[in-house]
């Protein structure tokens, strides 16, 4: 089965790709135009299947934060271009939108409560005991239930912030360079739970990263994004294969 069979099905939005899973993202023909008329994503097309880790690399400027921006609406896709279970998400509601497709940053940002933040916002109070699971799940003990950002490090404030993304139960994660301002220790936990979610939960998660070992140790397909295409997608141990001479070079500086 190659990568493409996992991901390539932009004739059938909505169905299911050639390994018999069902497509939670697709993606028609993204494209996005800066201000100044210059071309940042150039008609990207691919589908995001359910349950699966997709990685997603390529030069700084190339258009990763902007393609993630899109399926979250932090930036507004045109309509017909972004599905999710079938469903052009600028029809969704955009806050039911972003509590199920939960987005975490390089450097975390925290606040008071931050676990209890986005529960609280749709009237749902979480009890101790259920904050304290969330955190069991971003691998933190329940000590952090009770601490505030200026005594964490970042590595903790990191799982903390994904412990605030998860408590509104997304079924995606988006992940832009989540671990890049972390020590190795931290990175690993991160990558562990994000692994673990997938495993566990069926979550479906594309992460972005600069670091090509990261993705190969935690994505199941790989997309080589250069000026704003998509130009690669392989599995992520024939990365050493791809064809496209700017993803050569790109793999081989990186390596
Ligand atoms: N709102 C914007 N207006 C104009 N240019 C933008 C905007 N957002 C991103 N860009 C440009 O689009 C390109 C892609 O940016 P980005 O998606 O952040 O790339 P990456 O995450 O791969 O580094 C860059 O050249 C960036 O300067
Ligand atoms: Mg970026």
């Amino acid at each position: 089965m190659s990568a493409e069979h996992l991901l390539l099905t932009v004739d059938d939005v909505d169905d299911h790709n050639h390994d018999g899973g069902v497509m939670k993202f697709q993606i028609r023909d993204l494209r996005k135009v800066s201000d100044a008329g210059v071309p940042i994503l150039n008609g990207i097309n691919v589908g995001i299947p359910k349950g699966k880790i997709v990685g997603i690399i390529g030069p700084s400027g190339s258009g990763k934060s902007t393609l993630l921006r899109a399926l979250n609406r932090l930036w507004e896709p045109p309509s017909d271009t972004v599905f999710l279970d079938g469903r052009d998400i600028v029809d969704l509601d955009v806050l039911g939108l972003r509590r199920k497709v939960g987005m975490l940053f390089q450097l975390p940002v925290l606040f008071q409560d931050n676990i209890r933040y986005g529960p609280n916002l749709r009237g749902k109070k979480l009890t101790d005991v259920e904050v304290s699971k969330l955190l069991t799940l971003a691998d933190l003990d329940s000590s952090f239930l009770s601490k505030t950002g200026g005594e964490l490090s970042v590595g903790q404030a990191q799982r903390v912030a994904l412990a605030r993304t998860l408590a509104n139960e997304p079924e995606v994660l988006l992940l832009d360079e989540p671990t890049s301002a972390l020590d190795p220790i931290s990175t690993q936990n991160i990558e562990d739970v994000i692994v673990k979610l997938k495993k566990k939960r069926r979550m479906t998660v594309v992460m972005v990263s600069h670091s090509i070992k990261q993705i190969q140790r935690v994505a199941d397909v790989v997309c080589l994004l250069v000026n704003g295409e998509i130009v690669e997608i392989l599995k992520p141990n024939e990365l050493s294969e791809a064809k496209h001479p700017m993803a050569q070079r790109f793999l081989q500086l990186s390596s």
